[in-house]
């Protein structure tokens, strides 16, 4: 029997988000009906909501989310009712070239629900990264949920399934960061700051965060960040390279994504060293710049994809060093709210007073 639900849906471009009635339908083959706890708001909600992403108006919108399984579809075995999971969007197919190559944190032919929530008559919704958790249920992939340590708090366990993951990953995964090496962060939001946590983690002895909002560098020096630059007031690529006796940091990760911090992290970077874009650039955005700098400094350029994680290894191992003490997945939530705020959140996102603001149901 499908269920009548409350949840967050955009209509159209720039209107208000509401919250209305949904309907959940029964899981089927392969899928997961899961009692939502907590849903993070990311700015990809807004980029939704914005028509930034594509024009499946309606959506459903949240997708950094922890909850409960309520049911299982024919031939699920991974999780069953009652398993308390984080909802992943890499839910990996194992037979994409990625996949077959071991590389799954690359899938090319991830797995969504196949069957639609609806409104109540019937027009079928898009779920934001085919999650759609700003409800009180959702049909996800069972793939898509992964069973984590359920003494963690829900609302900062959902945080793993989008941009803390991505930012730790963009360290940790992407970047590779190793005991000793010097790392810096430019933009330290939600994602910024936990690229600086996962900095820290892997044993980073210098850790510089770079914002333009003092309140972020206040914020990043609590995640383990060792020095800040306000890159409002100085140019942070001759303080990188100030702090780094001269030569630039072994990683520089941009949790912007524009131009101008990609070339400030391509040149604050040491000879050799890797630069990791996190932040998503826009569609206009262009770079231009001597094709021999790229040669002349070597290294590696990267992007991180979601951090290139892999949720069934990385989410239960980065909710056993918050359980230990080791990460502090709580400092990211600066407020938790109700289904009904979402709209106020985003303005919170905006201007900048906000980490992560974080839906408790
Ligand atoms: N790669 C992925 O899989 C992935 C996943 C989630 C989010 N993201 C992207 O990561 C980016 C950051 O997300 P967020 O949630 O942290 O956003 P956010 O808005 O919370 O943080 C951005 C930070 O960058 C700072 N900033 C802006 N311009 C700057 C500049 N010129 N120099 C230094 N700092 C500057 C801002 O003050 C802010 O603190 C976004 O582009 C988002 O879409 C990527
Ligand atoms: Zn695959
Ligand atoms: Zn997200």
């Amino acid at each position: 029997m499908a269920q009548t639900v409350r949840g967050v849906i955009a209509r159209s471009k720039q209107t208000p988000v509401e919250v209305t009635e949904i309907v959940v339908p029964d899981p089927g083959p392969g899928e997961a009906v899961v009692r939502v706890q907590a849903c993070g708001v990311c700015h990809t909600d807004l980029h939704y909501r914005e028509g930034g992403i594509n024009d499946e108006f309606p959506f459903l919108l949240g997708h950094e989310a922890a909850g409960v399984v309520e049911s299982v579809g024919a031939g699920v075995t991974d999780v069953e009712p009652g398993d308390f999971v984080i909802l992943n969007w890499r839910a990996v197919c194992g037979s994409c070239r990625a996949c077959r190559k071991g590389k799954p944190w690359y899938c090319f032919s991830t797995f969504n629900a196949a069957q639609p929530m609806t409104l109540t008559d019937g027009t079928p919704l898009t779920p934001a990264l085919g999650i759609g958790a700003f409800a009180e249920k959702t049909l996800v992939h069972a793939g898509q949920c992964t069973k984590v340590d359920p003494q963690a708090s829900p609302a900062a366990a959902g945080l793993l399934g989008c941009g803390i993951m991505a930012g730790l990953g963009a360290a940790l995964n992407t970047g590779a960061v190793g005991r000793g090496d010097s790392v810096a962060v430019i933009g330290c939001g939600g994602v910024g700051s936990a690229a600086v946590a996962g900095a820290h983690l892997a044993g980073a002895t210098t850790i510089i965060a770079v914002d333009l909002d003092a309140r972020k560098l206040e914020w990043a020096k609590g995640f383990g960040a060792t020095h800040t630059i306000d890159a409002s007031a100085t140019d942070p690529v001759a303080q990188i390279q100030e702090l780094t006796d001269g030569f630039g940091a072994d990683v520089v990760i941009d949790a912007v994504g524009r131009p101008e911090t990609w070339k400030q992290a391509f040149y604050a970077r040491d000879l050799a060293g890797t630069v990791v874009l996190v932040g998503v650039p826009t569609p206009e955005m262009r770079l231009e710049m001597p094709l021999l700098d790229f040669f002349s400094h070597g290294g590696s350029l990267k992007s991180s994809w979601y951090g290139d994680c892999l949720p069934s290894r990385d989410f239960p191992t980065l909710i056993g060093l918050y359980r230990q003490g080791r990460l502090d997945l709580d400092a990211f939530v600066t407020e938790t709210i109700s289904l009904d705020e979402v709209e106020q959140s985003f303005a919170k996102m905006h201007r900048g007073e906000v980490l992560r603001s974080v839906v408790v149901l």
